[in-house]
């Protein structure tokens, strides 16, 4: 049950989830969506863009939850302020949604605390960029999505949920990069409720 406690937002119950976007951020939008409830357990408390321009951070205002935006380029700076915001309100998961930067191991230590990361692949395909191109030229039959933990090895970490999606001989990567997006909208809500559950 929620209770409020007082000027520092701390809900009794409730974990507290900051998510790190650098664009669009349709998928913090469809995260967004799934934890309206009021009875929700889980409650977005941040969001934090390494771009300032980034549409998300939009959405995340008309949401009126907290978000910061940096004008900086140096990753140093980015992670140290987040890490600080990320104490100060005491968050107990980050989830990564469309972040394009990839997290020092010192702030993924610094943090101690999980971090999810939503990939589009059937990880331990296609780590890195251009997932759906390379499935693709590679006459794979299906792809995916996949939220999987963030270690110091990129996309490499324990895989939480993964969902398949066929690919149909017509398909371009544009096209492709649609129906996963669609996949991407659906698991990342259900593996971070999930996860938190199990917490
Ligand atoms: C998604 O496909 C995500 O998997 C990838 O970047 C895209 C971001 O989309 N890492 P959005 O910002 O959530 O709309």
């Amino acid at each position: 049950m929620e209770k409020y406690l007082g000027k520092k937002e701390k809900y009794l119950g409730k974990k507290k989830v900051a998510i790190f976007i650098s664009g669009r951020g349709s998928n913090l939008r469809s995260i967004i969506k799934y934890f309206r409830k009021k009875n929700s357990l889980i409650k977005i408390v941040l969001v934090i863009s390494n771009n300032f321009d980034a549409k998300g951070l939009k959405y995340a205002n008309k949401s009126k939850i907290l978000n910061y935006g940096f004008r900086s380029k140096s990753k140093l700076v980015f992670e140290n302020q987040s890490l600080k915001l990320l104490k100060k309100h005491n968050v107990d998961i980050l989830c990564l949604a469309g972040f394009m930067k990839i997290l020092s191991s010192n702030f993924i230590k610094k943090f101690s605390k999980p971090i999810l990361n939503i990939h589009p692949s059937l990880l331990p395909k296609y780590k890195g960029l251009n997932t759906h191109a390379r499935a693709i030229k590679n006459k794979d039959r299906y792809s995916g999505a996949t939220i999987h933990k963030v270690t110091k090895k990129l996309d490499s970490g324990k895989i939480i949920l993964q969902k398949k999606v066929k690919i149909l001989k017509s398909d371009n990567p544009k096209s492709l990069e649609k129906k996963v997006l669609r996949i991407e909208h659906e698991i990342y809500p259900k593996a971070i409720k999930n996860f938190l559950t199990n917490l």
